[in-house]
């Protein structure tokens, strides 16, 4: 997700993976992701994020591509580093790809990419991706060696994870947004562009969007939910507002 036409402002990628979590449990193609993804366009969302699991629980192959032709907003593929994924980006050339850890029996994504321990299994499919034209991110705990094994991969862009964040209590929180805070300006230092992701709502949204050096968050889970209550639009606009408000 460049963002030629306005640097300063952080860009909102949402993840639609949940509303075909909803369709999946039914079968059929109602609700349909392609459709969620031009009101995402609609509500001002700046990009679209998708993770296409092994075990394809939510979004489907099929997805990519008509959620590609439903809107013209960058699409940024969550992928695990497998010959699988990699091929499948290579053919689709998403805008991004961001590299996830991915266990078949988590719910979600629950921790981050160990890309310091596994340097040699992330290189190639960093320098593939790179190579045709897609802008590699790496989800990564908020942790100096983290970013560090980053920056040796040479990804342009790592995603910071939000989940203790969001699952922090008490004085634990003011220490988990400093944690992030504190690398997103290591990453920025180091001509990384950071983003940052997971379990964000309209709740605890802001303290993170504050945070000068991100250039793009992404939410999926929560906005989809309330999705349900007020509906798509509004949940993105809301979100919009929320970040903007602290800009
Ligand atoms: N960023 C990444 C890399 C993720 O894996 C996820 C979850 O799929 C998200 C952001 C969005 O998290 P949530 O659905 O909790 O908002």
């Amino acid at each position: 997700m460049a963002n030629v036409h306005n640097p300063g402002r952080l860009r909102l990628g949402v993840n639609i993976d949940h509303v075909a979590t909803i369709r999946n449990a039914r079968g059929g193609e109602h609700p349909d992701p392609a459709r969620a993804a031009q009101i995402v366009a609609l509500a001002g969302g700046d990009g679209i994020t998708v993770h296409l699991r092994e075990d394809r629980r939510h979004i489907r192959d099929d997805d990519l591509i008509r959620v590609a032709d439903a809107t013209g907003l960058p699409i940024n593929l969550e992928m695990a580093a497998t010959d699988e994924m990699l091929a499948i980006a290579l053919r689709h050339k998403p805008h991004a790809a961001c590299i996830v850890p991915e266990r078949r029996e988590e719910r979600t994504t629950e921790g981050g990419l160990d890309a310091a321990g596994q340097h040699n299994r992330l290189a190639p499919i960093v320098a593939r991706l790179t190579d045709a034209g897609i802008r590699v991110s790496l989800f990564i705990a908020p942790e100096p060696h983290q970013i560090e094994a980053a920056m040796r991969l040479g990804a342009p862009v790592v995603e910071l994870h939000t989940g203790e964040y969001a699952h922090a209590h008490g004085e634990q929180i003011a220490i988990e947004i400093r944690r992030i805070a504190d690398m997103a300006a290591l990453a920025a230092k180091n001509g990384i562009e950071p983003h940052a992701g997971h379990g964000l709502t309209f709740e605890n949204v802001q303290p993170i969007a504050a945070i000068p050096q991100l250039a793009e968050l992404n939410i999926g889970h929560y906005l989809i939910g309330e999705a349900i209550f007020i509906g798509l639009e509004a949940s993105v606009k809301k979100m919009r507002l929320l970040m903007d408000e602290v800009r």
